[in-house]
C-alpha cells in the first residue's frame, strides 16, 4: 500500500504542477481533503489526501483521528475501516486516510428508493445522529458522508475531520491545520470570528440535522427534504422550518462559493506572482 501511495502522491504532485488531472481518478473534492481512487491488487480504495501538515502536527492528528473513531464506535456509529498513512515526498510528508471503497453510498440509495424506503432511512438516520452527537462528540452529518453496509446499517465515511473535544472542552484537532487551506490573509478573520461558530454546529444535533437537510438540494435530493424535515422535527425542539432551510442553504452555498473563489485567486497569486507551487487540488465549478 505504501508503495502505491507514494506513486499516487507523485501523480498528484504532477497534476498540481501541470493542472492536468487526467492521470488521477478523483472521487470527490471536499472543502478540505481530496478523495482519490487507488486500486491495489485488484481492490479499490478511497484515499483522502489531507492538506500539507507541519511534521510535528502529524502525530497529534493521528491521535485525534484514532480517538474519534473509537468514540464514534462507542456511540453506536459504524465507520468505514480507515488507516492513516504518512507518505514521504520531497521535503515533507503528506497524510492520506485510506478506506476500502464503499459499494453503496446513501445518496445513491436515496435516489432510487421508493417513498417508504426514503421515510424509513430518514427516521433511522435522524435517530443515529441524534443519539450520537453531544458537546464532546461532533458529526458532519451531511448525506454525502454516509454509506450503507451489507447489513443495511449506516456507515460514516467522513472521518478526516476528527470532531472530538477533551475533558476541558478543547478541540483535540489542531484547527490551524485546516485553516491552512485558506488564503493567508483570511485565516485570522476566520479563526477569530467564524471558526467557533462553524465548529459548534457539528456538536449540536439540531444544527447538524439542519445542515443535512439544507444540503439535500445540493445533492439533487430536494424531493427528500420534506421527509427528512418531518423525521428531524420528531426529535428536535424547536422545530426546523422550511424558511430556515432555504435561508440556511443560500448562506451556506454563498459562503463556500466565496471561499472557493478566494482560494482560486490565491492559487493564481501564488503561482503567477510569487512563482510558488500551490499545494491543493481545487474543484472545478461546483453546481449549488
Ligand atoms: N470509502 C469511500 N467509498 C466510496 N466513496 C467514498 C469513500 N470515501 C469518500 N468517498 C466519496 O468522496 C466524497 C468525499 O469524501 P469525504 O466525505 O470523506 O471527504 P470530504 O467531504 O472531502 O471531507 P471534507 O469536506 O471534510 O474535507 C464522499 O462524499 C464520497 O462520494
Ligand atoms: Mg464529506
Amino acid at each position: 500500500m505504501k508503495r502505491a501511495l507514494i506513486d499516487l502522491e507523485r501523480q498528484v504532485g504532477d497534476a498540481l504542477i501541470s493542472d492536468d488531472r487526467s492521470g488521477i481518478d478523483v472521487l470527490g473534492y471536499g472543502e478540505i481533503s481530496t478523495v482519490l481512487r487507488l486500486t491495489v491488487d485488484g481492490r479499490s480504495y478511497a484515499c483522502k489526501r489531507l492538506p500539507p501538515f507541519p511534521e510535528n502536527a502529524i502525530g497529534p492528528y493521528r491521535e485525534a483521528c484514532t480517538a474519534y473513531l473509537v468514540a464514534l464506535g462507542e456511540r453506536g456509529i459504524r465507520t468505514a475501516s480507515s488507516t492513516i498513512e504518512i507518505v514521504p515526498t520531497e521535503g515533507h510528508s503528506v497524510i492520506y486516510c485510506v478506506q476500502p471503497i464503499e459499494d453503496v453510498l446513501l445518496v445513491d440509495r436515496l435516489r432510487t428508493a421508493g417513498p417508504d424506503e426514503v421515510a424509513t432511512l430518514a427516521d433511522r438516520l435522524v435517530a443515529v445522529i441524534d443519539e450520537a452527537i453531544d458537546e464532546r462528540l461532533g458529526l458532519d452529518a451531511q448525506i454525502s458522508n454516509w454509506a450503507l453496509d451489507s447489513d443495511g446499517e449506516f456507515v460514516y465515511i467522513d472521518v478526516t475531520t476528527p470532531l472530538i473535544r477533551d475533558d476541558d472542552g478543547n478541540e483535540m484537532l489542531d484547527t490551524d491545520l485546516f485553516l491552512a487551506s485558506l488564503p493567508a490573509f483570511l485565516r485570522p478573520v476566520v479563526r477569530r470570528f467564524l471558526l467557533g461558530e462553524i465548529l459548534s454546529h457539528y456538536y449540536d444535533a439540531r444544527a447538524a440535522l439542519l445542515d443535512l437537510i439544507g444540503n439535500l438540494k445540493k445533492e439533487r435530493l430536494g424531493d427528500a427534504i420534506p421527509v427528512f424535515l418531518d423525521a428531524a422535527n420528531r426529535v428536535v425542539d424547536p422545530p426546523i422550518t422550511d424558511k430556515k432551510i432555504d435561508r440556511y442553504y443560500r448562506n451556506d452555498a454563498v459562503m463556500w462559493e466565496v471561499l472557493q473563489r478566494l482560494r482560486k485567486s490565491d492559487r493564481w497569486w501564488q503561482r503567477t506572482v510569487r512563482r510558488r507551487g500551490y499545494p491543493f487540488l481545487l474543484p472545478g465549478k461546483v453546481d449549488r
